[in-house]
């Protein structure tokens, strides 16, 4: 694996996606086991799509099923699409079916979205509070997540935070119904001001298809994509870890020559 820091973030390069996912893995472990000694509790934001896929597999399987602490182990969604459960587009169906149906972890403990294919707008609201009842937050508060998973488009969206929409703007809310136009859809997302004060981001970005976007995000002009305003290294008061885990394809565009801080 090459590490190596960067104005924005740790870059971790894996050889290919199974050690990526084997190498995250290992990081929630250690991350899970130090927040339980430190808080009996360890909260994670999961990204959807395709990409986690592998991590979550992999964190089903023996050691990791046997070690993480799932019982305190609580699990949100950093974004939904506005399908039924049931729906192979669904993210909550993904991390059942590769993970919560696989490990001890209480139904009650991954907290899935309602209502998201009749109603988004309620469902961000219901998700909202289900977020603030947790969390014990005061109003105008946010949470801060141990752990925030997130993927990467190939336009630089990130969560449901796709470029040119409303949720972009979003300081208020911890929780929307964000209205993307090139799905003709809604989708559910958390916003900045939660994602930027998780006291740990990890980006899993994998296969050459996304090289170019990597390249964009991580050494091209800043300010242009949603991606790059993931900063919770500036929190004010955690001071958020940011790492990138890229694959070698996905990393294969970067100039790794470059000093990136
Ligand atoms: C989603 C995600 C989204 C995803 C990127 C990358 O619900 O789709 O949260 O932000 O991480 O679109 O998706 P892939 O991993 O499928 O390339």
């Amino acid at each position: 694996m090459i590490s190596l820091v960067s104005n924005r973030g740790r870059l971790n390069i894996l050889d290919d996606s199974n050690l990526l996912a084997k190498e995250v893995a290992e990081r929630f472990l250690t991350l899970a086991l130090g927040y339980m000694s430190e808080k009996a509790q360890f909260t994670v934001a999961l990204a959807g799509g395709i990409t986690p896929r592998l991590l979550y597999q992999k964190l089903s399987e023996d050691k990791y099923a046997e070690k993480v602490p799932w019982a305190k182990t609580f699990l949100f969604f950093g974004d939904e699409r506005c399908v039924a459960h049931t729906d192979p587009e669904s993210n909550y169906l993904l991390v059942k079916n590769t993970l919560a149906s696989k490990v001890a972890i209480p139904t009650v403990n991954v907290n899935r979205l309602e209502g998201q294919d009749t109603d988004p707008k309620e469902a961000a609201h219901e998700y909202e509070n289900t977020i603030k009842t947790f969390f014990e937050l005061q109003p105008g508060e946010f949470p801060s997540f141990d752990l925030m998973l997130l993927g990467l488009g190939p336009d630089g969206h990130t969560a449901s935070l796709f470029p040119g929409t409303k949720a972009l703007n979003e300081t208020e809310h911890i929780c929307v119904a964000n209205y993307v136009e090139k799905f003709g859809h809604h989708r559910i997302t958390l916003t900045y001001p939660v994602i930027n004060k998780a006291k740990n981001v990890f980006f899993l970005v994998t296969g050459a298809s996304k090289a170019d976007i990597v390249k964009d995000v991580l050494q091209g002009e800043e300010g242009v994509y949603p991606a790059q305003f993931v900063n919770p290294i500036n929190a004010h008061d955690e001071g958020g870890n940011l790492e990138w885990f890229l694959d070698k394809a996905a990393a294969s565009k970067l100039d790794l020559a470059v000093p990136m801080v």
